[in-house]
């Protein structure tokens, strides 16, 4: 058995629970001062304040320091192949997104690069953006397909989630995403291509148990409302549970659908109309927000205070990607949650850790300081939360504990 005990905590910060906290509970914390963490074999086992227990494992001092759980990123598009620095000059010069990628480029060229990757090159370097997430504090992650949009392509893209599930400490949900753009082959056949993803995919990708998850990129020029729908109940008669990039440019429904069909999570939100929010708060559809991605696009902000006011569960998430976010640091989302959304450090822990998990079907696992929970937890060069949402453009990760390992620091 191995064991560890975190002592000597300064202030130990994190939402309660298994499930999604909306409302005023998503800024209402446990907060200890002076206290203590007690691990064995990669679960959280007890907690307290004051004197810690007496133990014959492994300790550690945490000098005084914030401690939180380990940081959740639910919604990532890990997996692709090049990158696309060459796109920087025309977002400068204010080329429209959705132009970029009309004109094939945009998700379209990292389809091309993603084409020629080998399974072992697409896994070495998402191992190495995992080790860099780890290093940033966060201990688990969601990743999407994508940048197949077809069969083989598809599927190879989650199988390296499937081996980085077992090569890398980092946990990976998985979510199947072969609607996120249109092939262009497919461009004078939409319905052909709806009957590719609905009758050989996500069959496939049910059948090799790749993905827990299946997204749909509801867009202009992307997949409308009703397409979306169609794939999302597809995904779901195949037991990939609906998760759906929604009003990120435009708001054409996807809101909506989201809160009528009981997605557990819509993504982007930037443009959501207040029925989208009501519908979302009746589906029990949690609000999974990118506000770096606002930033790089250079767009509006999502209108997260609404969303909380309404009861909607705010999750926080990179996006990482090659396009509209090429960041992959939690630090930087929360401290523009704080600055842009104007949300509260405790609210933004919540939707970095608990929400998070729950957004990726993971919090009775993972998300907060519970007992029974895996033990993924964070040491921040941080006397307090408000500091380490106050501080910009550092790295305030002092040690990453996974599983009750300390994998850095
Ligand atoms: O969430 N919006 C769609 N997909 C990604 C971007 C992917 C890309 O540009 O490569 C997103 O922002
Ligand atoms: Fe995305």
């Amino acid at each position: 058995m191995s064991s560890l005990l975190i002592h000597n905590i300064g202030v130990l910060a994190t939402p309660e629970g298994v499930e999604a906290r909306r409302g005023e509970a998503q800024g209402k914390l446990r907060v200890l001062e002076k206290a203590w963490i007690y691990t064995e074999n990669g679960e959280i086992i007890s907690y307290g304040t004051g004197n810690p227990p007496v133990t014959f494992g492994e300790k550690l001092d945490a000098g005084g320091r914030l401690v939180t759980p380990g940081l959740v990123d639910a919604h990532t598009h890990l997996i692709f192949g090049g990158w696309r620095q060459n796109e920087l000059a025309m977002k400068i010069r204010n080329v429209p997104y959705l132009d970029i990628l009309a004109a094939g480029g945009g998700i379209l060229s990292t389809v091309k690069a993603t084409h020629a990757a080998t399974e072992d090159e697409l896994t070495a370097k998402a191992s190495a953006a995992l080790d860099e997430m780890l290093v940033f504090g966060t201990t688990t992650c969601e990743a999407k397909s994508g940048y197949g949009l077809c069969p083989d392509e598809e599927l190879k893209q989650l199988r390296v989630i499937r081996r980085l599930n077992k090569e890398h400490p980092m946990d990976v949900a998985a979510t199947f995403m072969g609607a996120h753009a249109l092939p262009p082959a497919y461009k004078e056949n939409r319905e052909g291509y709806l009957r590719l993803l609905c009758e050989e995919m996500i069959p496939a990708v049910a059948k090799e148990q790749l993905a827990s998850f299946c997204d749909v990129f509801c867009e202009t020029g992307v997949f409308t409302a009703e397409e979306s729908r169609r794939i999302l109940e597809c995904g779901r008669e195949y037991g990939l549970i609906p998760k759906i990039h929604a009003d990120e440019i435009d708001p054409i429904g996807g809101s909506q659908l989201a809160g009528e069909i009981g997605a557990i999570s819509a993504e982007h939100l930037i443009v959501c109309p207040e029925d989208g929010i009501d519908s979302m708060a009746r589906g029990g559809t949690i609000a999974c927000l990118l506000p770096a991605t606002s930033f790089y696009l250079n767009s509006t902000y999502a209108p997260a205070r609404r969303m909380i006011e309404k009861g909607v569960p705010v999750a926080l998430a990179s996006d990482y990607n090659p396009g509209s976010c090429p960041c992959l640091n939690l630090q930087l989302v929360m401290n523009i949650a704080c600055l842009k959304y104007r949300l509260t450090p405790e609210e933004v822990l919540t939707g970095v850790t608990l929400n998070a998990a729950a957004a990726i079907g993971m919090a009775d696992k993972v998300g907060s300081i519970d007992r029974a929970k895996q033990a993924d937890l964070v040491i921040w060069d941080a006397p307090d939360l408000n500091y380490l949402c106050y501080r910009l453009g550092s790295n305030l990760v002092h040690t990453v504990i996974k599983k009750g390992e300390i994998k850095h620091g």
